[in-house]
């Protein structure tokens, strides 16, 4: 592989592709109405056809397998991870130390649906007996970013039904003016809070969690304030102890990673907003992925080849980001979303068994919608010192069409990936300059400063069109992915040691600020001034 990518290195991409019928068929597939084109990133089909060795010779096909079959493949936590199970159609069991937790998933299922359909209905009213218009989802994390997506992505999709729809607001950072401005609208006796945390631990979501109960208790006059709260999280006893009734706390289970979890009661608020057949067919699409994951060879499975394409590039080609780029505005939580999956589960480096790993794991991953990103970043992807992989996500039917706008929504996406390998040479620019008769050293300077050298290597995936299913299918499309690049680099994607530290550090740096107890002896003193320095200023901020 090292003398292939060294060999590709050495030739311009244009080059490879210019005419190459045969290179877009062999580097690109199409499953399920989509089209997936890898043939514009650097590789070869010897390239290609060494991956799936590796692939093979890393046991990904058996890693897959017990992906789905519950095994405790998160080792470091020694549990499963099994998202799969939460989208699995019909009543095969899944087991996890024996005992078959389909029905506990199906069961959860039957309450937020009866939940759903009371909320949406108005039978399940406030304390007031208001029905309720407002439905704030606090959650951080994977307890946020998954259901806030959907939600945003979905909105407007056809077949939503908006009209019953309450409206969904998002409250995620422990900053007081998130949720501030979100009450600032917003009247106790119709609101809903949906407290999201897996653990019930989280400081931000318990903070928020706080405020919020606060909040009623000043606008009901401490009356019936249970009755504006529902939870989902695997410590019930927590939630409970907050003062949220028993049967409004949904479980959740330690075999769902946090950024896995939108699939399950993780994801209340996607029914809430959006209907529960909006969230059984983000279901179905998955399933669908998950059926095409689990059964299609390798050479013909989209999340490997996408996971193959992702660990060349990373690992051989040594990229250290990669930008992704929905043109769909209905994806702009994508990337962030993205951030969280594919950082969390794989900015790691040891192996799963503790050792350094053998070189780079996920690079960056950032991006932004097109067309607004080609206005703001584009110019460094065009013309920049670095290369740097991008992903183009383009549904291709329009949900709201106006005029010809999704033809140029699409076309731009095409000529982005387009300009990205082609470039623009001099003898283009020439005559492109030609009508502006420059003298020799004024063109040579314009020519220099238009130049595209192109060459820079790019994915695009055209779907058919965003609906929940297209979007079910590209979210399990990206875990699948995630997990593919994990197993490659031989790492484990479903523990998250690294943000425990910062965790920890915050409660006594808290107490210093609030001027409690001092800092611990071992902090630095870089922390020891800026704490100095911020506390003076918070005496006057934090409210009493
Ligand atoms: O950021 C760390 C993390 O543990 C995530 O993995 C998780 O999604 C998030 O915090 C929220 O955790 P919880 O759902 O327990 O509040």
């Amino acid at each position: 592989m090292i003398d292939e990518a060294h060999r590709l290195r050495g030739q311009r991409l244009q080059d490879l592709v210019a005419t190459d019928h045969a290179r877009v068929q062999a580097l690109s597939i199409s499953v399920n109405g989509w089209l997936a084109d890898f043939s514009k990133e650097r590789l070869s089909v010897a390239a290609w056809d060494a991956l799936l060795q590796h692939a093979e010779a890393t046991n990904l096909p058996a890693w897959i397998r017990a992906l789905f079959a519950g095994e405790k493949i998160n080792l470091s936590e020694a549990r499963p991870a099994l998202h799969t199970a939460l989208r699995q159609p019909g009543d095969s069991p899944v087991f996890v130390d024996g005992h078959d937790v389909l029905p506990a998933i199906r069961e959860t299922q039957y309450r937020m649906r009866a939940l759903t359909e009371g909320v949406r209905s108005g039978r399940r009213t406030g304390s007031t007996g208001l029905a309720f218009t407002d439905i704030v989802h606090l959650g951080i994390g994977g307890s946020d970013l998954g259901p806030r997506l959907v939600c945003d992505a979905l909105a407007t999709a056809p077949g939503t039904d908006v009209a019953r729809a309450p409206r969904m607001h998002f409250v995620s950072n422990v900053d007081p003016a998130q949720l501030s401005r979100a009450l600032a609208y917003l009247t106790p006796a119709s609101t809903l809070f949906v407290v999201t945390s897996k653990t019930f631990t989280t400081q931000e979501t318990l903070a928020n969690a706080y405020a919020a109960r606060q909040w009623l208790d000043t606008g009901l006059a401490k009356v019936g304030v249970a009755a504006h709260f529902v939870a989902a999280t695997a410590n019930t006893e927590a939630a409970v102890a907050f003062g949220i009734a028993r049967e409004d706390v949904l479980p959740l289970w330690d075999w769902v990673g946090g950024r896995y979890s939108l699939w399950s009661a993780a994801g209340l608020a996607i029914p809430l907003a959006l209907g529960w057949p909006a969230f059984a067919a983000l279901h179905a699409g998955a399933a669908r992925m998950d059926a095409h994951f689990l059964a299609a060879p390798m050479a013909a499975n989209l999340p490997v080849l996408a996971g193959l394409v992702g660990y060349w590039n990373a690992r051989v080609l040594n990229h250290r980001q990669r930008v992704v780029v929905p043109y769909a505005q209905r994806l702009a939580a994508l990337p962030a979303y993205l951030q969280q999956l594919v950082l969390e589960s794989n900015g790691k480096s040891v192996t799963r068994d503790g050792d350094p790993v053998a070189g780079p794991t996920a690079p960056a991953v950032w991006g932004a919608t097109g067309t607004d990103s080609q206005h703001a970043y584009f110019q460094w992807l065009h013309q920049g010192t670095d290369e740097v992989p991008v992903e183009f996500i383009v549904p291709l039917r329009a949900t709201h069409p106006i005029g010809h706008q999704q033809t140029l929504l699409v076309a731009n996406a095409l000529a982005q990936a387009q300009a990205l390998l082609e470039g623009r040479d001099d003898d283009a620019l020439r005559e492109e300059l030609a009508p502006q008769a420059l003298a020799a050293a004024p063109l040579a300077a314009a020519i220099a400063a238009r130049r595209c050298p192109g060459n820079r290597a790019s994915t695009t995936l055209l779907l058919p069109q965003l609906d929940a299913i297209e979007l079910g299918a590209l979210l399990a499309f990206y875990e699948h992915r995630t997990f593919v690049e994990a197993i490659l680099f031989g790492i484990n994607a479903f523990d998250q040691w690294g943000v425990e530290l910062g965790k920890q550090l915050a409660a006594p740096m808290a107490a210093a600020l609030a001027g409690k107890t001092p800092l611990p002896q071992a902090t630095d003193a870089s922390t020891r001034a800026l704490c100095a320095f911020a506390q003076r200023a918070l005496r006057e901020s934090d409210a009493p």
